[in-house]
């Protein structure tokens, strides 16, 4: 990436002092392709650990490897040179001690280049927010449903839904905004709630299942594209790729039965004498 390049791709500071301006913009990207394609558009990519569900076929994110994060970080990196990209910290590379948080936070931005990470959890993950912003680690934080406690949770789904459960969410929002994070995502969350948080907080929220009224929001690209099979209700489908791939395979499948592919213009002649 050329110097100019590296100037004119937006960082996480700029995204902090979006609050309460133009809405932040986020998908997510896990190939060079999709991110050449959607890099122009958007203010961020995220290479989130969906991808564990979304390319492997994986359960949960639960199994998803530093490593793994690494390898698409590194091919999102290839693929933009406007969006900034953050890399989400996959479970058990942070939560021992921001040590270790740092260690692993260190081994993605050498190794990617990306400009920030994300790491899920609120109270419980401040001091490790504010030990990883203190030494020069851009986190984005991540509340409400938190994926990656999935096995603790039991199941994926919304929460803050009575309003005696807002209390702890309103402080995880609080604290991780205190620690330091430039942003803080708020997923499948009641939308008074989100909207109550992103009105007291004074970073960006950044919301998926949350409200209208967030700073930003993000979505898994496939699931817009309409690629994935089954989706959350507060995903909206955008477009109907699946189709068009059905279609086009169908159209392959068909040239190559009756022998109308590969057609003269896709064959090699000989050399004239
Ligand atoms: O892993 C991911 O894609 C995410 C978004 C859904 C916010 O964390």
């Amino acid at each position: 990436m050329s110097l100019q390049n590296q100037l004119q791709r937006i960082t996480a500071p700029q995204i902090r002092a979006r609050k309460g301006g133009e809405p932040i913009v986020t998908l997510t990207s896990y190939h060079t392709h999709t991110t050449r394609i959607i890099d122009p558009y958007v203010d961020c990519i995220l290479v989130g650990d969906s991808l564990g569900m979304v390319m492997h076929g994986m359960e949960t994110t639960v199994p998803v490897t530093l490593d793994m994060m690494i390898l698409q970080g590194l091919a999102v990196m290839r693929g933009s040179e406007h969006a900034l990209v953050i890399v989400d910290m996959p479970f058990g590379s942070y939560e021992e001690s921001p040590q270790q948080a740092f260690r692993n936070a260190v081994r993605i931005l050498k190794e990617t280049g990306c400009g920030a990470i994300k790491l899920e959890g609120g109270e419980r993950m401040a001091e490790t927010i504010r030990f990883l912003t203190g030494r020069g680690v851009p986190v984005m934080a991540h509340i409400g449903l938190t994926p990656q406690s999935i096995m603790a949770l039991g199941s994926f789904k919304a929460q803050g839904r009575d309003e005696a459960d807002w209390a702890p969410i309103e402080k995880d929002a609080q604290l991780v905004s205190e620690a330091g994070a430039f942003a803080v995502v708020i997923e499948a969350v009641a939308e008074p709630l989100a909207a109550k948080i992103t009105m007291d907080v004074p970073i960006p929220t950044i919301g998926i299942g949350a409200s209208p009224v967030c700073d930003g929001q993000v979505l898994v690209l496939e699931d817009m594209l309409g690629l994935s099979e089954r989706v959350p209700k507060f995903v909206k489908r955008f477009g109907s790729l699946g189709d068009h791939i059905r279609s086009a395979v169908q159209g392959y499948v068909d040239a190559v039965r009756d022998r109308s592919f590969p057609a003269p213009e896709n064959t090699y002649g000989m050399r004239k004498k």
